[in-house]
């Protein structure tokens, strides 16, 4: 068993890092094909990252006790807008117990709900895109899926409180398209700097508003009693295992989470799909079939299937934090390292997805995503929350959009992946062609 770390890169970890953030996708197979299937990076003021892509070494990672690997630590670069009490943030017992409290929220009757307020909202605003020759679609799906997830989290109907929220909102989640806010662990004091100065200024004050708003709408909530739809109202009827509530603070930070993880996520994904269907012609008139023909939506779940397999958003999904030694593929890795389980590299590779970079929905029609080589909501007790949430959505934005427009590439080169707050999306927006179609035959 080997003891150090797999090879890696020896050049300065500020150009790892400048690589990875300036070129995500191509830097990883670059480094592949240098190193192999597992390699070692290291950033600046960091611990080291261990990239592991194989199946087999992805399922030890999900299985590892939870007292040895802690992607809570991970995922500390969000804490300045998820607050320490959030699920994504937390390990072991505490985590659990945050995940247990979550859980409710999108499952059953819960989800029926949430479908009729999406599909209302996405119809809504779809229709009223302005047509353009050609657009950047990700703007628009940021818009529509910031008011998607503000509407489920909160039930808010058109009105002050909503719009406040929503410019707020957005304007604090822009902050994250700046590599500072990635500096890992900010302390209090290097936050307040940063808020004063330089390309985050504004960030505290806007933060304090967008708490004041939400602290404002758990309290109306609670004075008026839940019992509706929306998440909020789900998480006030939640119970820790000792009967009581969930405090305002605990709330917050939930809420906060699930708007951080289940917004740009989406809209990323979104993004990639149209830059895609503009350019898959087949696959679009099949789609555009199978949607008149009202029967099933098997193929557009594969295609969604396909896009995330391509253009997983997260790459690295959640780095582990090692805190006990633990051996995986017969390497021994230290406490004080991170291991990623690399959706992109294990999505492309050919070994197990035969040609990785064609674009083949079908290939999902055929076989479906296995648990350990098909990892874009990540896995484990860890698996993303919102995932069957995120699918419903994806299917009934692609449905409303490819009913209503017809889509054409707008430029003549293939957008290349540039890294948005902490996902990964298309260059140019999704530059497409939109055109207004006549409407599609109802089936019968
Ligand atoms: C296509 C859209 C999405 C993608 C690709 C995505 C991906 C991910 C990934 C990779 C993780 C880390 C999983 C791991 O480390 O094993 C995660 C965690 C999480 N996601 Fe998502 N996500 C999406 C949408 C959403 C939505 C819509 C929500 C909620 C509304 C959501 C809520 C969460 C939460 C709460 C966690 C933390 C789970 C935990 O730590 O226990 N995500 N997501």
């Amino acid at each position: 068993m080997r003891a150090s770390l797999p090879p890696g890169p020896s050049i300065h970890p500020l150009i790892q890092g400048v690589g990875l953030w300036s070129r995500p996708l191509a830097y990883l197979e670059r480094l592949r094909a240098r190193y192999g299937k597992r390699f070692t990076i290291q950033f600046p003021f960091t611990v080291p990252f261990v990239m592991i892509t194989e199946p087999d070494q992805v399922r030890e990672i999900y299985t590892a006790p939870a007292d040895v690997l802690h992607p809570g630590e991970g995922a500390r670069v969000l804490e300045p807008i998820v607050g320490l009490k959030s699920v994504i943030l937390l390990d072991e017992g505490a985590h659990l117990e945050q995940r247990k409290l979550l859980l409710p929220t999108f499952h059953g009757e819960r989800m029926d709900a949430l479908t009729d307020l999406v599909t209302e909202v996405t119809e809504r605003e779809v229709a009223s895109w302005a047509e353009e020759p050609e657009v950047a679609l990700h703007p628009r799906l940021q818009a529509l899926t910031l008011e998607i997830i503000l509407r489920a989290i909160f039930g808010l109907e058109e009105g002050d409180a909503l719009t406040a929220l929503r410019t707020r909102l957005a304007r604090l989640l822009s902050y994250g398209d700046n590599p500072l806010t990635l500096v890992p662990d900010p302390s209090p004091r290097q936050l307040e700097i940063l808020d004063r100065f330089g390309p985050i200024k504004g960030f505290l004050t806007t933060r304090k508003e967008v708490d004041q708003l939400v602290f404002e709408q758990i309290d109306r909530r609670r004075r008026e009693g839940g019992g509706g739809a929306d998440i909020l109202s789900t998480l006030l009827e939640a119970r820790h295992e000792d009967g009581s509530e969930m405090s305002a603070q605990e709330l917050r930070d939930e809420l906060m989470t699930l708007l951080v993880a289940g917004h740009e996520t989406t809209a990323s994904s979104l993004a990639w799909t149209f830059a895609r269907l503009a350019r898959e012609p087949t696959v679009l008139a099949r789609l555009t079939d199978e949607a008149g023909a009202g029967e099933d939506d098997a193929y557009l779940t594969a295609t969604i299937q396909e896009v995330l397999r391509r253009r997983p958003v997260l790459p690295n999904t959640a780095p582990r934090m090692v805190k006990q030694p633990i051996e995986v593929g017969g390497w021994l890795y230290p406490a004080g390292v991170c291991l990623v389980a690399n959706a992109y590299l294990l999505h492309h590779d050919a070994d197990i997805y035969p040609d990785p970079y064609e674009f083949r929905p079908e290939r999902f029609l055929e076989r479906p995503p296995g648990t350990y080589t098909w990892i874009p909501f990540g896995g484990g007790r860890r698996r993303c929350l919102g995932a069957s949430f995120a699918l419903l959505e994806m299917k009934i934005v692609i449905a409303s959009v490819i009913k209503t427009y017809g889509l054409q590439p707008a430029g003549r080169v293939v957008e290349m992946p540039r890294r948005r707050n902490i996902t990964v999306r298309p260059e140019a927006g999704a530059a497409v062609r939109l055109e207004r179609r006549a409407a599609l035959p109802v089936a019968a």
